[in-house]
């Protein structure tokens, strides 16, 4: 019959062996960004406020948006996530996104 120190010692080593334990989250890294933003006035506002909590991918795979759901887009990382853009900023990041990601008239 197992005792109780075997159960116990039965669990650390099964945690150990998931790498579950106070090193693991030392070893975790993010993986690397591969999304480039395109280039143009704003970006750096973009890359300075819009990519600490989520990949700039987050931002390129949307289907292209008008600026008013830009604003919206932004509005709601600030209302809903906690994103701490600065009001001031935030009109030159839609115009960013609405020049780069927006949804353009088709031509004629
Ligand atoms: C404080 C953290 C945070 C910051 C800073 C942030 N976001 Fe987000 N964002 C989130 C979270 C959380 C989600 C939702 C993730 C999910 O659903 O998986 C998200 C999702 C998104 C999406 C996907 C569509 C959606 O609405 O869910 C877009 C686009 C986006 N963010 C754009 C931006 C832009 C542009 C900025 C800069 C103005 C920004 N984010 C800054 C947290 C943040």
């Amino acid at each position: 019959m197992k005792t109780i120190h075997g159960l116990a010692t039965g669990l650390a080593c099964a945690l150990a062996a998931a790498g579950i334990g106070a090193r693991a989250a030392d070893a975790w890294k993010l993986p690397p960004e591969k999304t480039v933003l395109r280039p143009g006035p704003g970006r750096e506002l973009v890359l300075g406020q819009c990519v600490a909590c989520h990949s700039a991918d987050y931002i390129t795979t949307q289907p292209p948006l008008d600026r008013a759901a830009w604003v919206a887009s932004v509005e709601k990382m600030r209302s809903k996530y906690g994103a701490t853009v600065p009001t001031n900023v935030a009109p030159a990041i839609a115009d960013y996104l609405a020049a780069q990601y927006g949804r353009k008239e088709p031509a004629r």
